[in-house]
């Protein structure tokens, strides 16, 4: 429709059915769930206001989207087709690695073709819009749903919000297999005090900016048609109704004019919050915020149009949002084609068809983070192998947010193994059940395994160490369980299962060749798994295709090349940690120990176990001194940082090598280091090559005293190295 058909549109449409399109419901209520009555009937819902709902939250399927379209359509007065939106976070039925494993990779590019198969799989069934990606910055282990971001580092953050946005979108909604993204969830949300989710966000307005606020940017810039508001709040409002950071921040200086959602039931929660003494409040306070769509909370549909009619609230601000949402409707061709990419035979032929195996297997390997290994990976082919640990025979390997990944469609690390005949006379054992006994995982219990007897606990591990002693070797698969991350999932001990560390205290006790492939949706505390294994492989939570791309990896085919996009605690009681900390006044100096009134700890480092940008493979490389082309850089120049690395190692391998930079001195204080590049290289044996980074005034800017990005004048220190460890910066004067 042209942008004159759709005002003619808005100006021809009632009230409430304009009001009907800031609504959106669940999918079941379209599917035949009884809504006049009981708690929904409470919250709002009445079977007129599903009739005009503008969108459906969780169905898909095209058989199912194509049904509920037609009788919705035929019912509506002008026709307006729903939108379908669902939480498509790493994947549709091919489930790649949760975007925190993707992050791994330092491989945004491959990220967005991960998105543009996931778009596809989504779109064929019927899917319009994903809520996806992420773009919380996380410093915080506690915090379950570090597995949805790309980790700590908003310059890594945003190149991943990009490139998830041009992934799911491409060059045009209509086109095939493109869906809008959603960015999310706006703002700040990462930053849940204690780590607690849904808890109180108190971060200053530099903080925010300068470190949490540019990957919603990225995103926004990258033309990502939705934005979801977060559940906490922002300077104590709740970010659903924060008129400040929805329309000047959002809207005004980011030039956001998609579609803003609120998170599911946000705008009631509002009540919750004390911000709104009642939802006509909360109707009155999230709209003139400019929040377009109330995501199941019945409040629009219930009170906006007596404050329209009562004059409370301006038809203008309805028509703005309404605007916004037929304009998105638009975007996507659904005027023209309500069932878009919608189609059952197609479904067939794209859904986990062999082109997207295999790029989540890819993707799965490229993941890995190798934290220890002392010659026990890759395996070699004349020793017996035993596996053993409770994700031996485990399917669950897609994550929390695997809506729609189906557990039938993957192969388990004992099918992998003998699929691929990478270890004929492996032995393989749980060992233990996954989870301890009295594990706190309510709401989950309606799918939790069921517990075994101490008898039969005590037998799998005898069994488990008897194959141990009786093999030369081990590798051992533990971790979290899939349900231990993710939304509502923080944990205040970041530790594997206990039951799990005594299987690996009493394997280790009678092998020496261990090797501890970690499942997890967060960093842990690994320190009595890294003291006791040989060598330590982080899974994370590996998708589809996980298990086979363990054994390409734990066979040799494929070396690990991950680098953590979270830095691995020392403990819990050292987070939040991340590497772009601040020097404060009395910085600690390791070595020097004996400086008391340094900002340490009495009892643990300061340093992470594994810092932000490590990563082993199974070779080595050898990085030279930075070299600069000049010590002194004015605005308009370009300075070039360069290396040389060298393949020292016995194998080929794939190294991320990363630039960072250090302002000395600044108007305000800076981090001691800021991911500012980075490049991943392959070499073989003894090979080397030449990496340089250009660095122009861009590079140099951050947000200064005057709350404006630029650069300032000043010294300033480059790193190049293999991690956030890197040391002997080459220095340049700016200005
Ligand atoms: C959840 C999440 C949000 C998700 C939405 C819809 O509560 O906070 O990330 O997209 O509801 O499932």
């Amino acid at each position: 429709m042209t942008k004159e058909a759709l005002q003619e549109l808005l100006e021809d449409m009632s009230l409430e059915e304009k009001i009907g399109q800031m609504n959106q419901v669940a999918g079941s209520f379209f599917l035949g769930a009884s809504v006049a009555t009981g708690p929904m009937a409470e919250k709002g819902f009445t079977q007129e206001n599903i009739d005009r709902a503008g969108s459906a939250i969780g169905v898909s399927g095209a058989a199912a989207v194509k049904k509920v379209q037609k009788a919705y359509m035929e019912k509506h007065p002008h026709r307006i087709p729903l939108l379908f939106m669902l939480d498509v976070i790493n994947g549709y039925k091919t489930v790649f690695p949760i975007p925190l494993g993707q992050g791994a990779a330092f491989e945004p590019e491959l990220s967005m073709r991960c998105a543009r198969m996931a778009a596809r799989e989504a779109a064929v069934s019927g899917l319009h819009v994903t809520f996806s990606p992420m773009a919380d910055l996380v410093r915080d282990a506690r915090w379950g749903r570090v597995m949805e971001s790309t980790g700590e580092d908003p310059y890594l953050n945003s190149l991943y919000a990009t490139a998830m946005v041009r992934g799911y979108q491409g060059n045009d909604l209509r086109d095939r297999g493109s869906i809008a993204a959603c960015i999310k969830h706006f703002a700040g949300y990462g930053a849940p005090d204690a780590g607690r989710d849904y808890n109180t966000v108190e971060l200053s307005e530099h903080t925010l900016r300068q470190f949490y606020l540019p990957a919603y940017e990225a995103g926004v810039q990258a033309g990502a048609a939705l934005v979801m508001t977060a559940f906490n709040t922002v300077e104590g409002i709740p970010a659903t109704g924060n008129r400040r950071l929805m329309r000047q921040i959002l809207r005004d200086e980011m030039g956001f004019d998609g579609v803003l959602i609120s998170d599911w039931a946000a705008i009631e929660e509002m009540l919750c919050h004390g911000y709104c003494a009642d939802r006509t409040q909360a109707a009155r306070r999230a709209v003139a915020a400019g929040v377009d769509m109330d995501m199941m909370a019945g409040v629009y549909a219930e009170q906006l149009a007596a404050l329209v009619q009562g004059g409370e609230v301006p038809e203008t601000l309805i028509d703005e949002a309404v605007m916004r949402i037929l304009t998105l409707k638009n975007a996507l061709g659904l005027f023209e084609a309500p069932f878009k990419d919608a189609d059952e035979e197609k479904e067939k032929e794209i859904i986990l068809c062999e082109e997207h195996r295999a790029l989540a297997r890819e993707a799965a390997r490229k993941s890995f983070v190798l934290l220890k290994n002392e010659g026990v990976l890759p395996l070699a082919p004349d020793t017996k192998t035993a596996y053993i640990g409770p994700y031996v025979d485990s399917r669950n390997l897609m994550g929390a947010w695997s809506l729609t990944g189906e557990t039938k469609d993957v192969a388990t690390l004992r099918e992998a193994v003998l699929e691929q005949r990478a270890d004929t006379d492996a032995v393989f054992c749980c060992g233990c059940p996954m989870t301890d006994r009295d594990m706190k995982l309510e709401g989950f219990l309606e799918c939790m395994d069921e517990m075994v007897s101490a008898e039969e606990q005590q037998r799998m591990m005898d069994e488990a160490v008897e194959a141990a002693k009786a093999c030369g070797r081990v590798v051992m698969l533990l971790g979290e369980d899939r349900r231990q991350s993710g939304e509502a999932a923080s944990s205040a001990g970041i530790q594997i299962p206990g039951i799990q560390q005594e299987l690996l205290d009493r394997v280790c006790a009678v092998c020496d060749q261990v090797a501890v492939v970690l499942f997890s949706g967060r960093p842990l505390d690994i320190r009595r798994i890294a003291e006791k294994a040989q060598a330590v492989l982080l899974a994370w939570m590996p998708g589809t295709e996980g298990a086979r791309a363990l054994v390409d990896v734990l066979s040799g085919r494929y070396a690990p090349s991950g680098k953590l996009p979270m830095s691995f605690p020392y403990c819990a009681g050292q987070v939040p940690v991340h590497y772009n900390e601040y020097p404060t006044g009395r910085p600690h100096v390791p070595g020097k120990d004996k400086d008391r009134f340094r900002s340490k700890y009495l009892d643990i480092p300061n340093a992470p176990l594994y810092p932000f940008g490590f990563g082993l493979t199974y070779t080595s490389f050898r990085v030279s001194p930075v070299r600069l082309d000049r010590d002194h850089m004015a605005k308009d120049d370009v300075l070039t940082a360069s290396v040389t690395v060298r393949n020292t190692g016995p194998a080929e391998g794939t190294e991320t090598i990363q630039l960072y930079i250090h302002d000395v001195a600044a108007s305000v204080v800076r981090p001691i280091k800021e991911l500012k590049g980075f490049c991943k290289v392959t070499l073989q044996p003894g090979e080397q090559k030449d990496i340089c980074f250009p660095i122009t005034e861009r590079e140099l800017r951050f947000l200064t005293e005057n709350g404006r990005w630029e650069s300032e004048p000043g010294a300033f220190e480059v790193f190049i190295g293999t991690s956030s460890l890197a040391d002997m910066p080459a220095r340049f004067v700016y200005g």
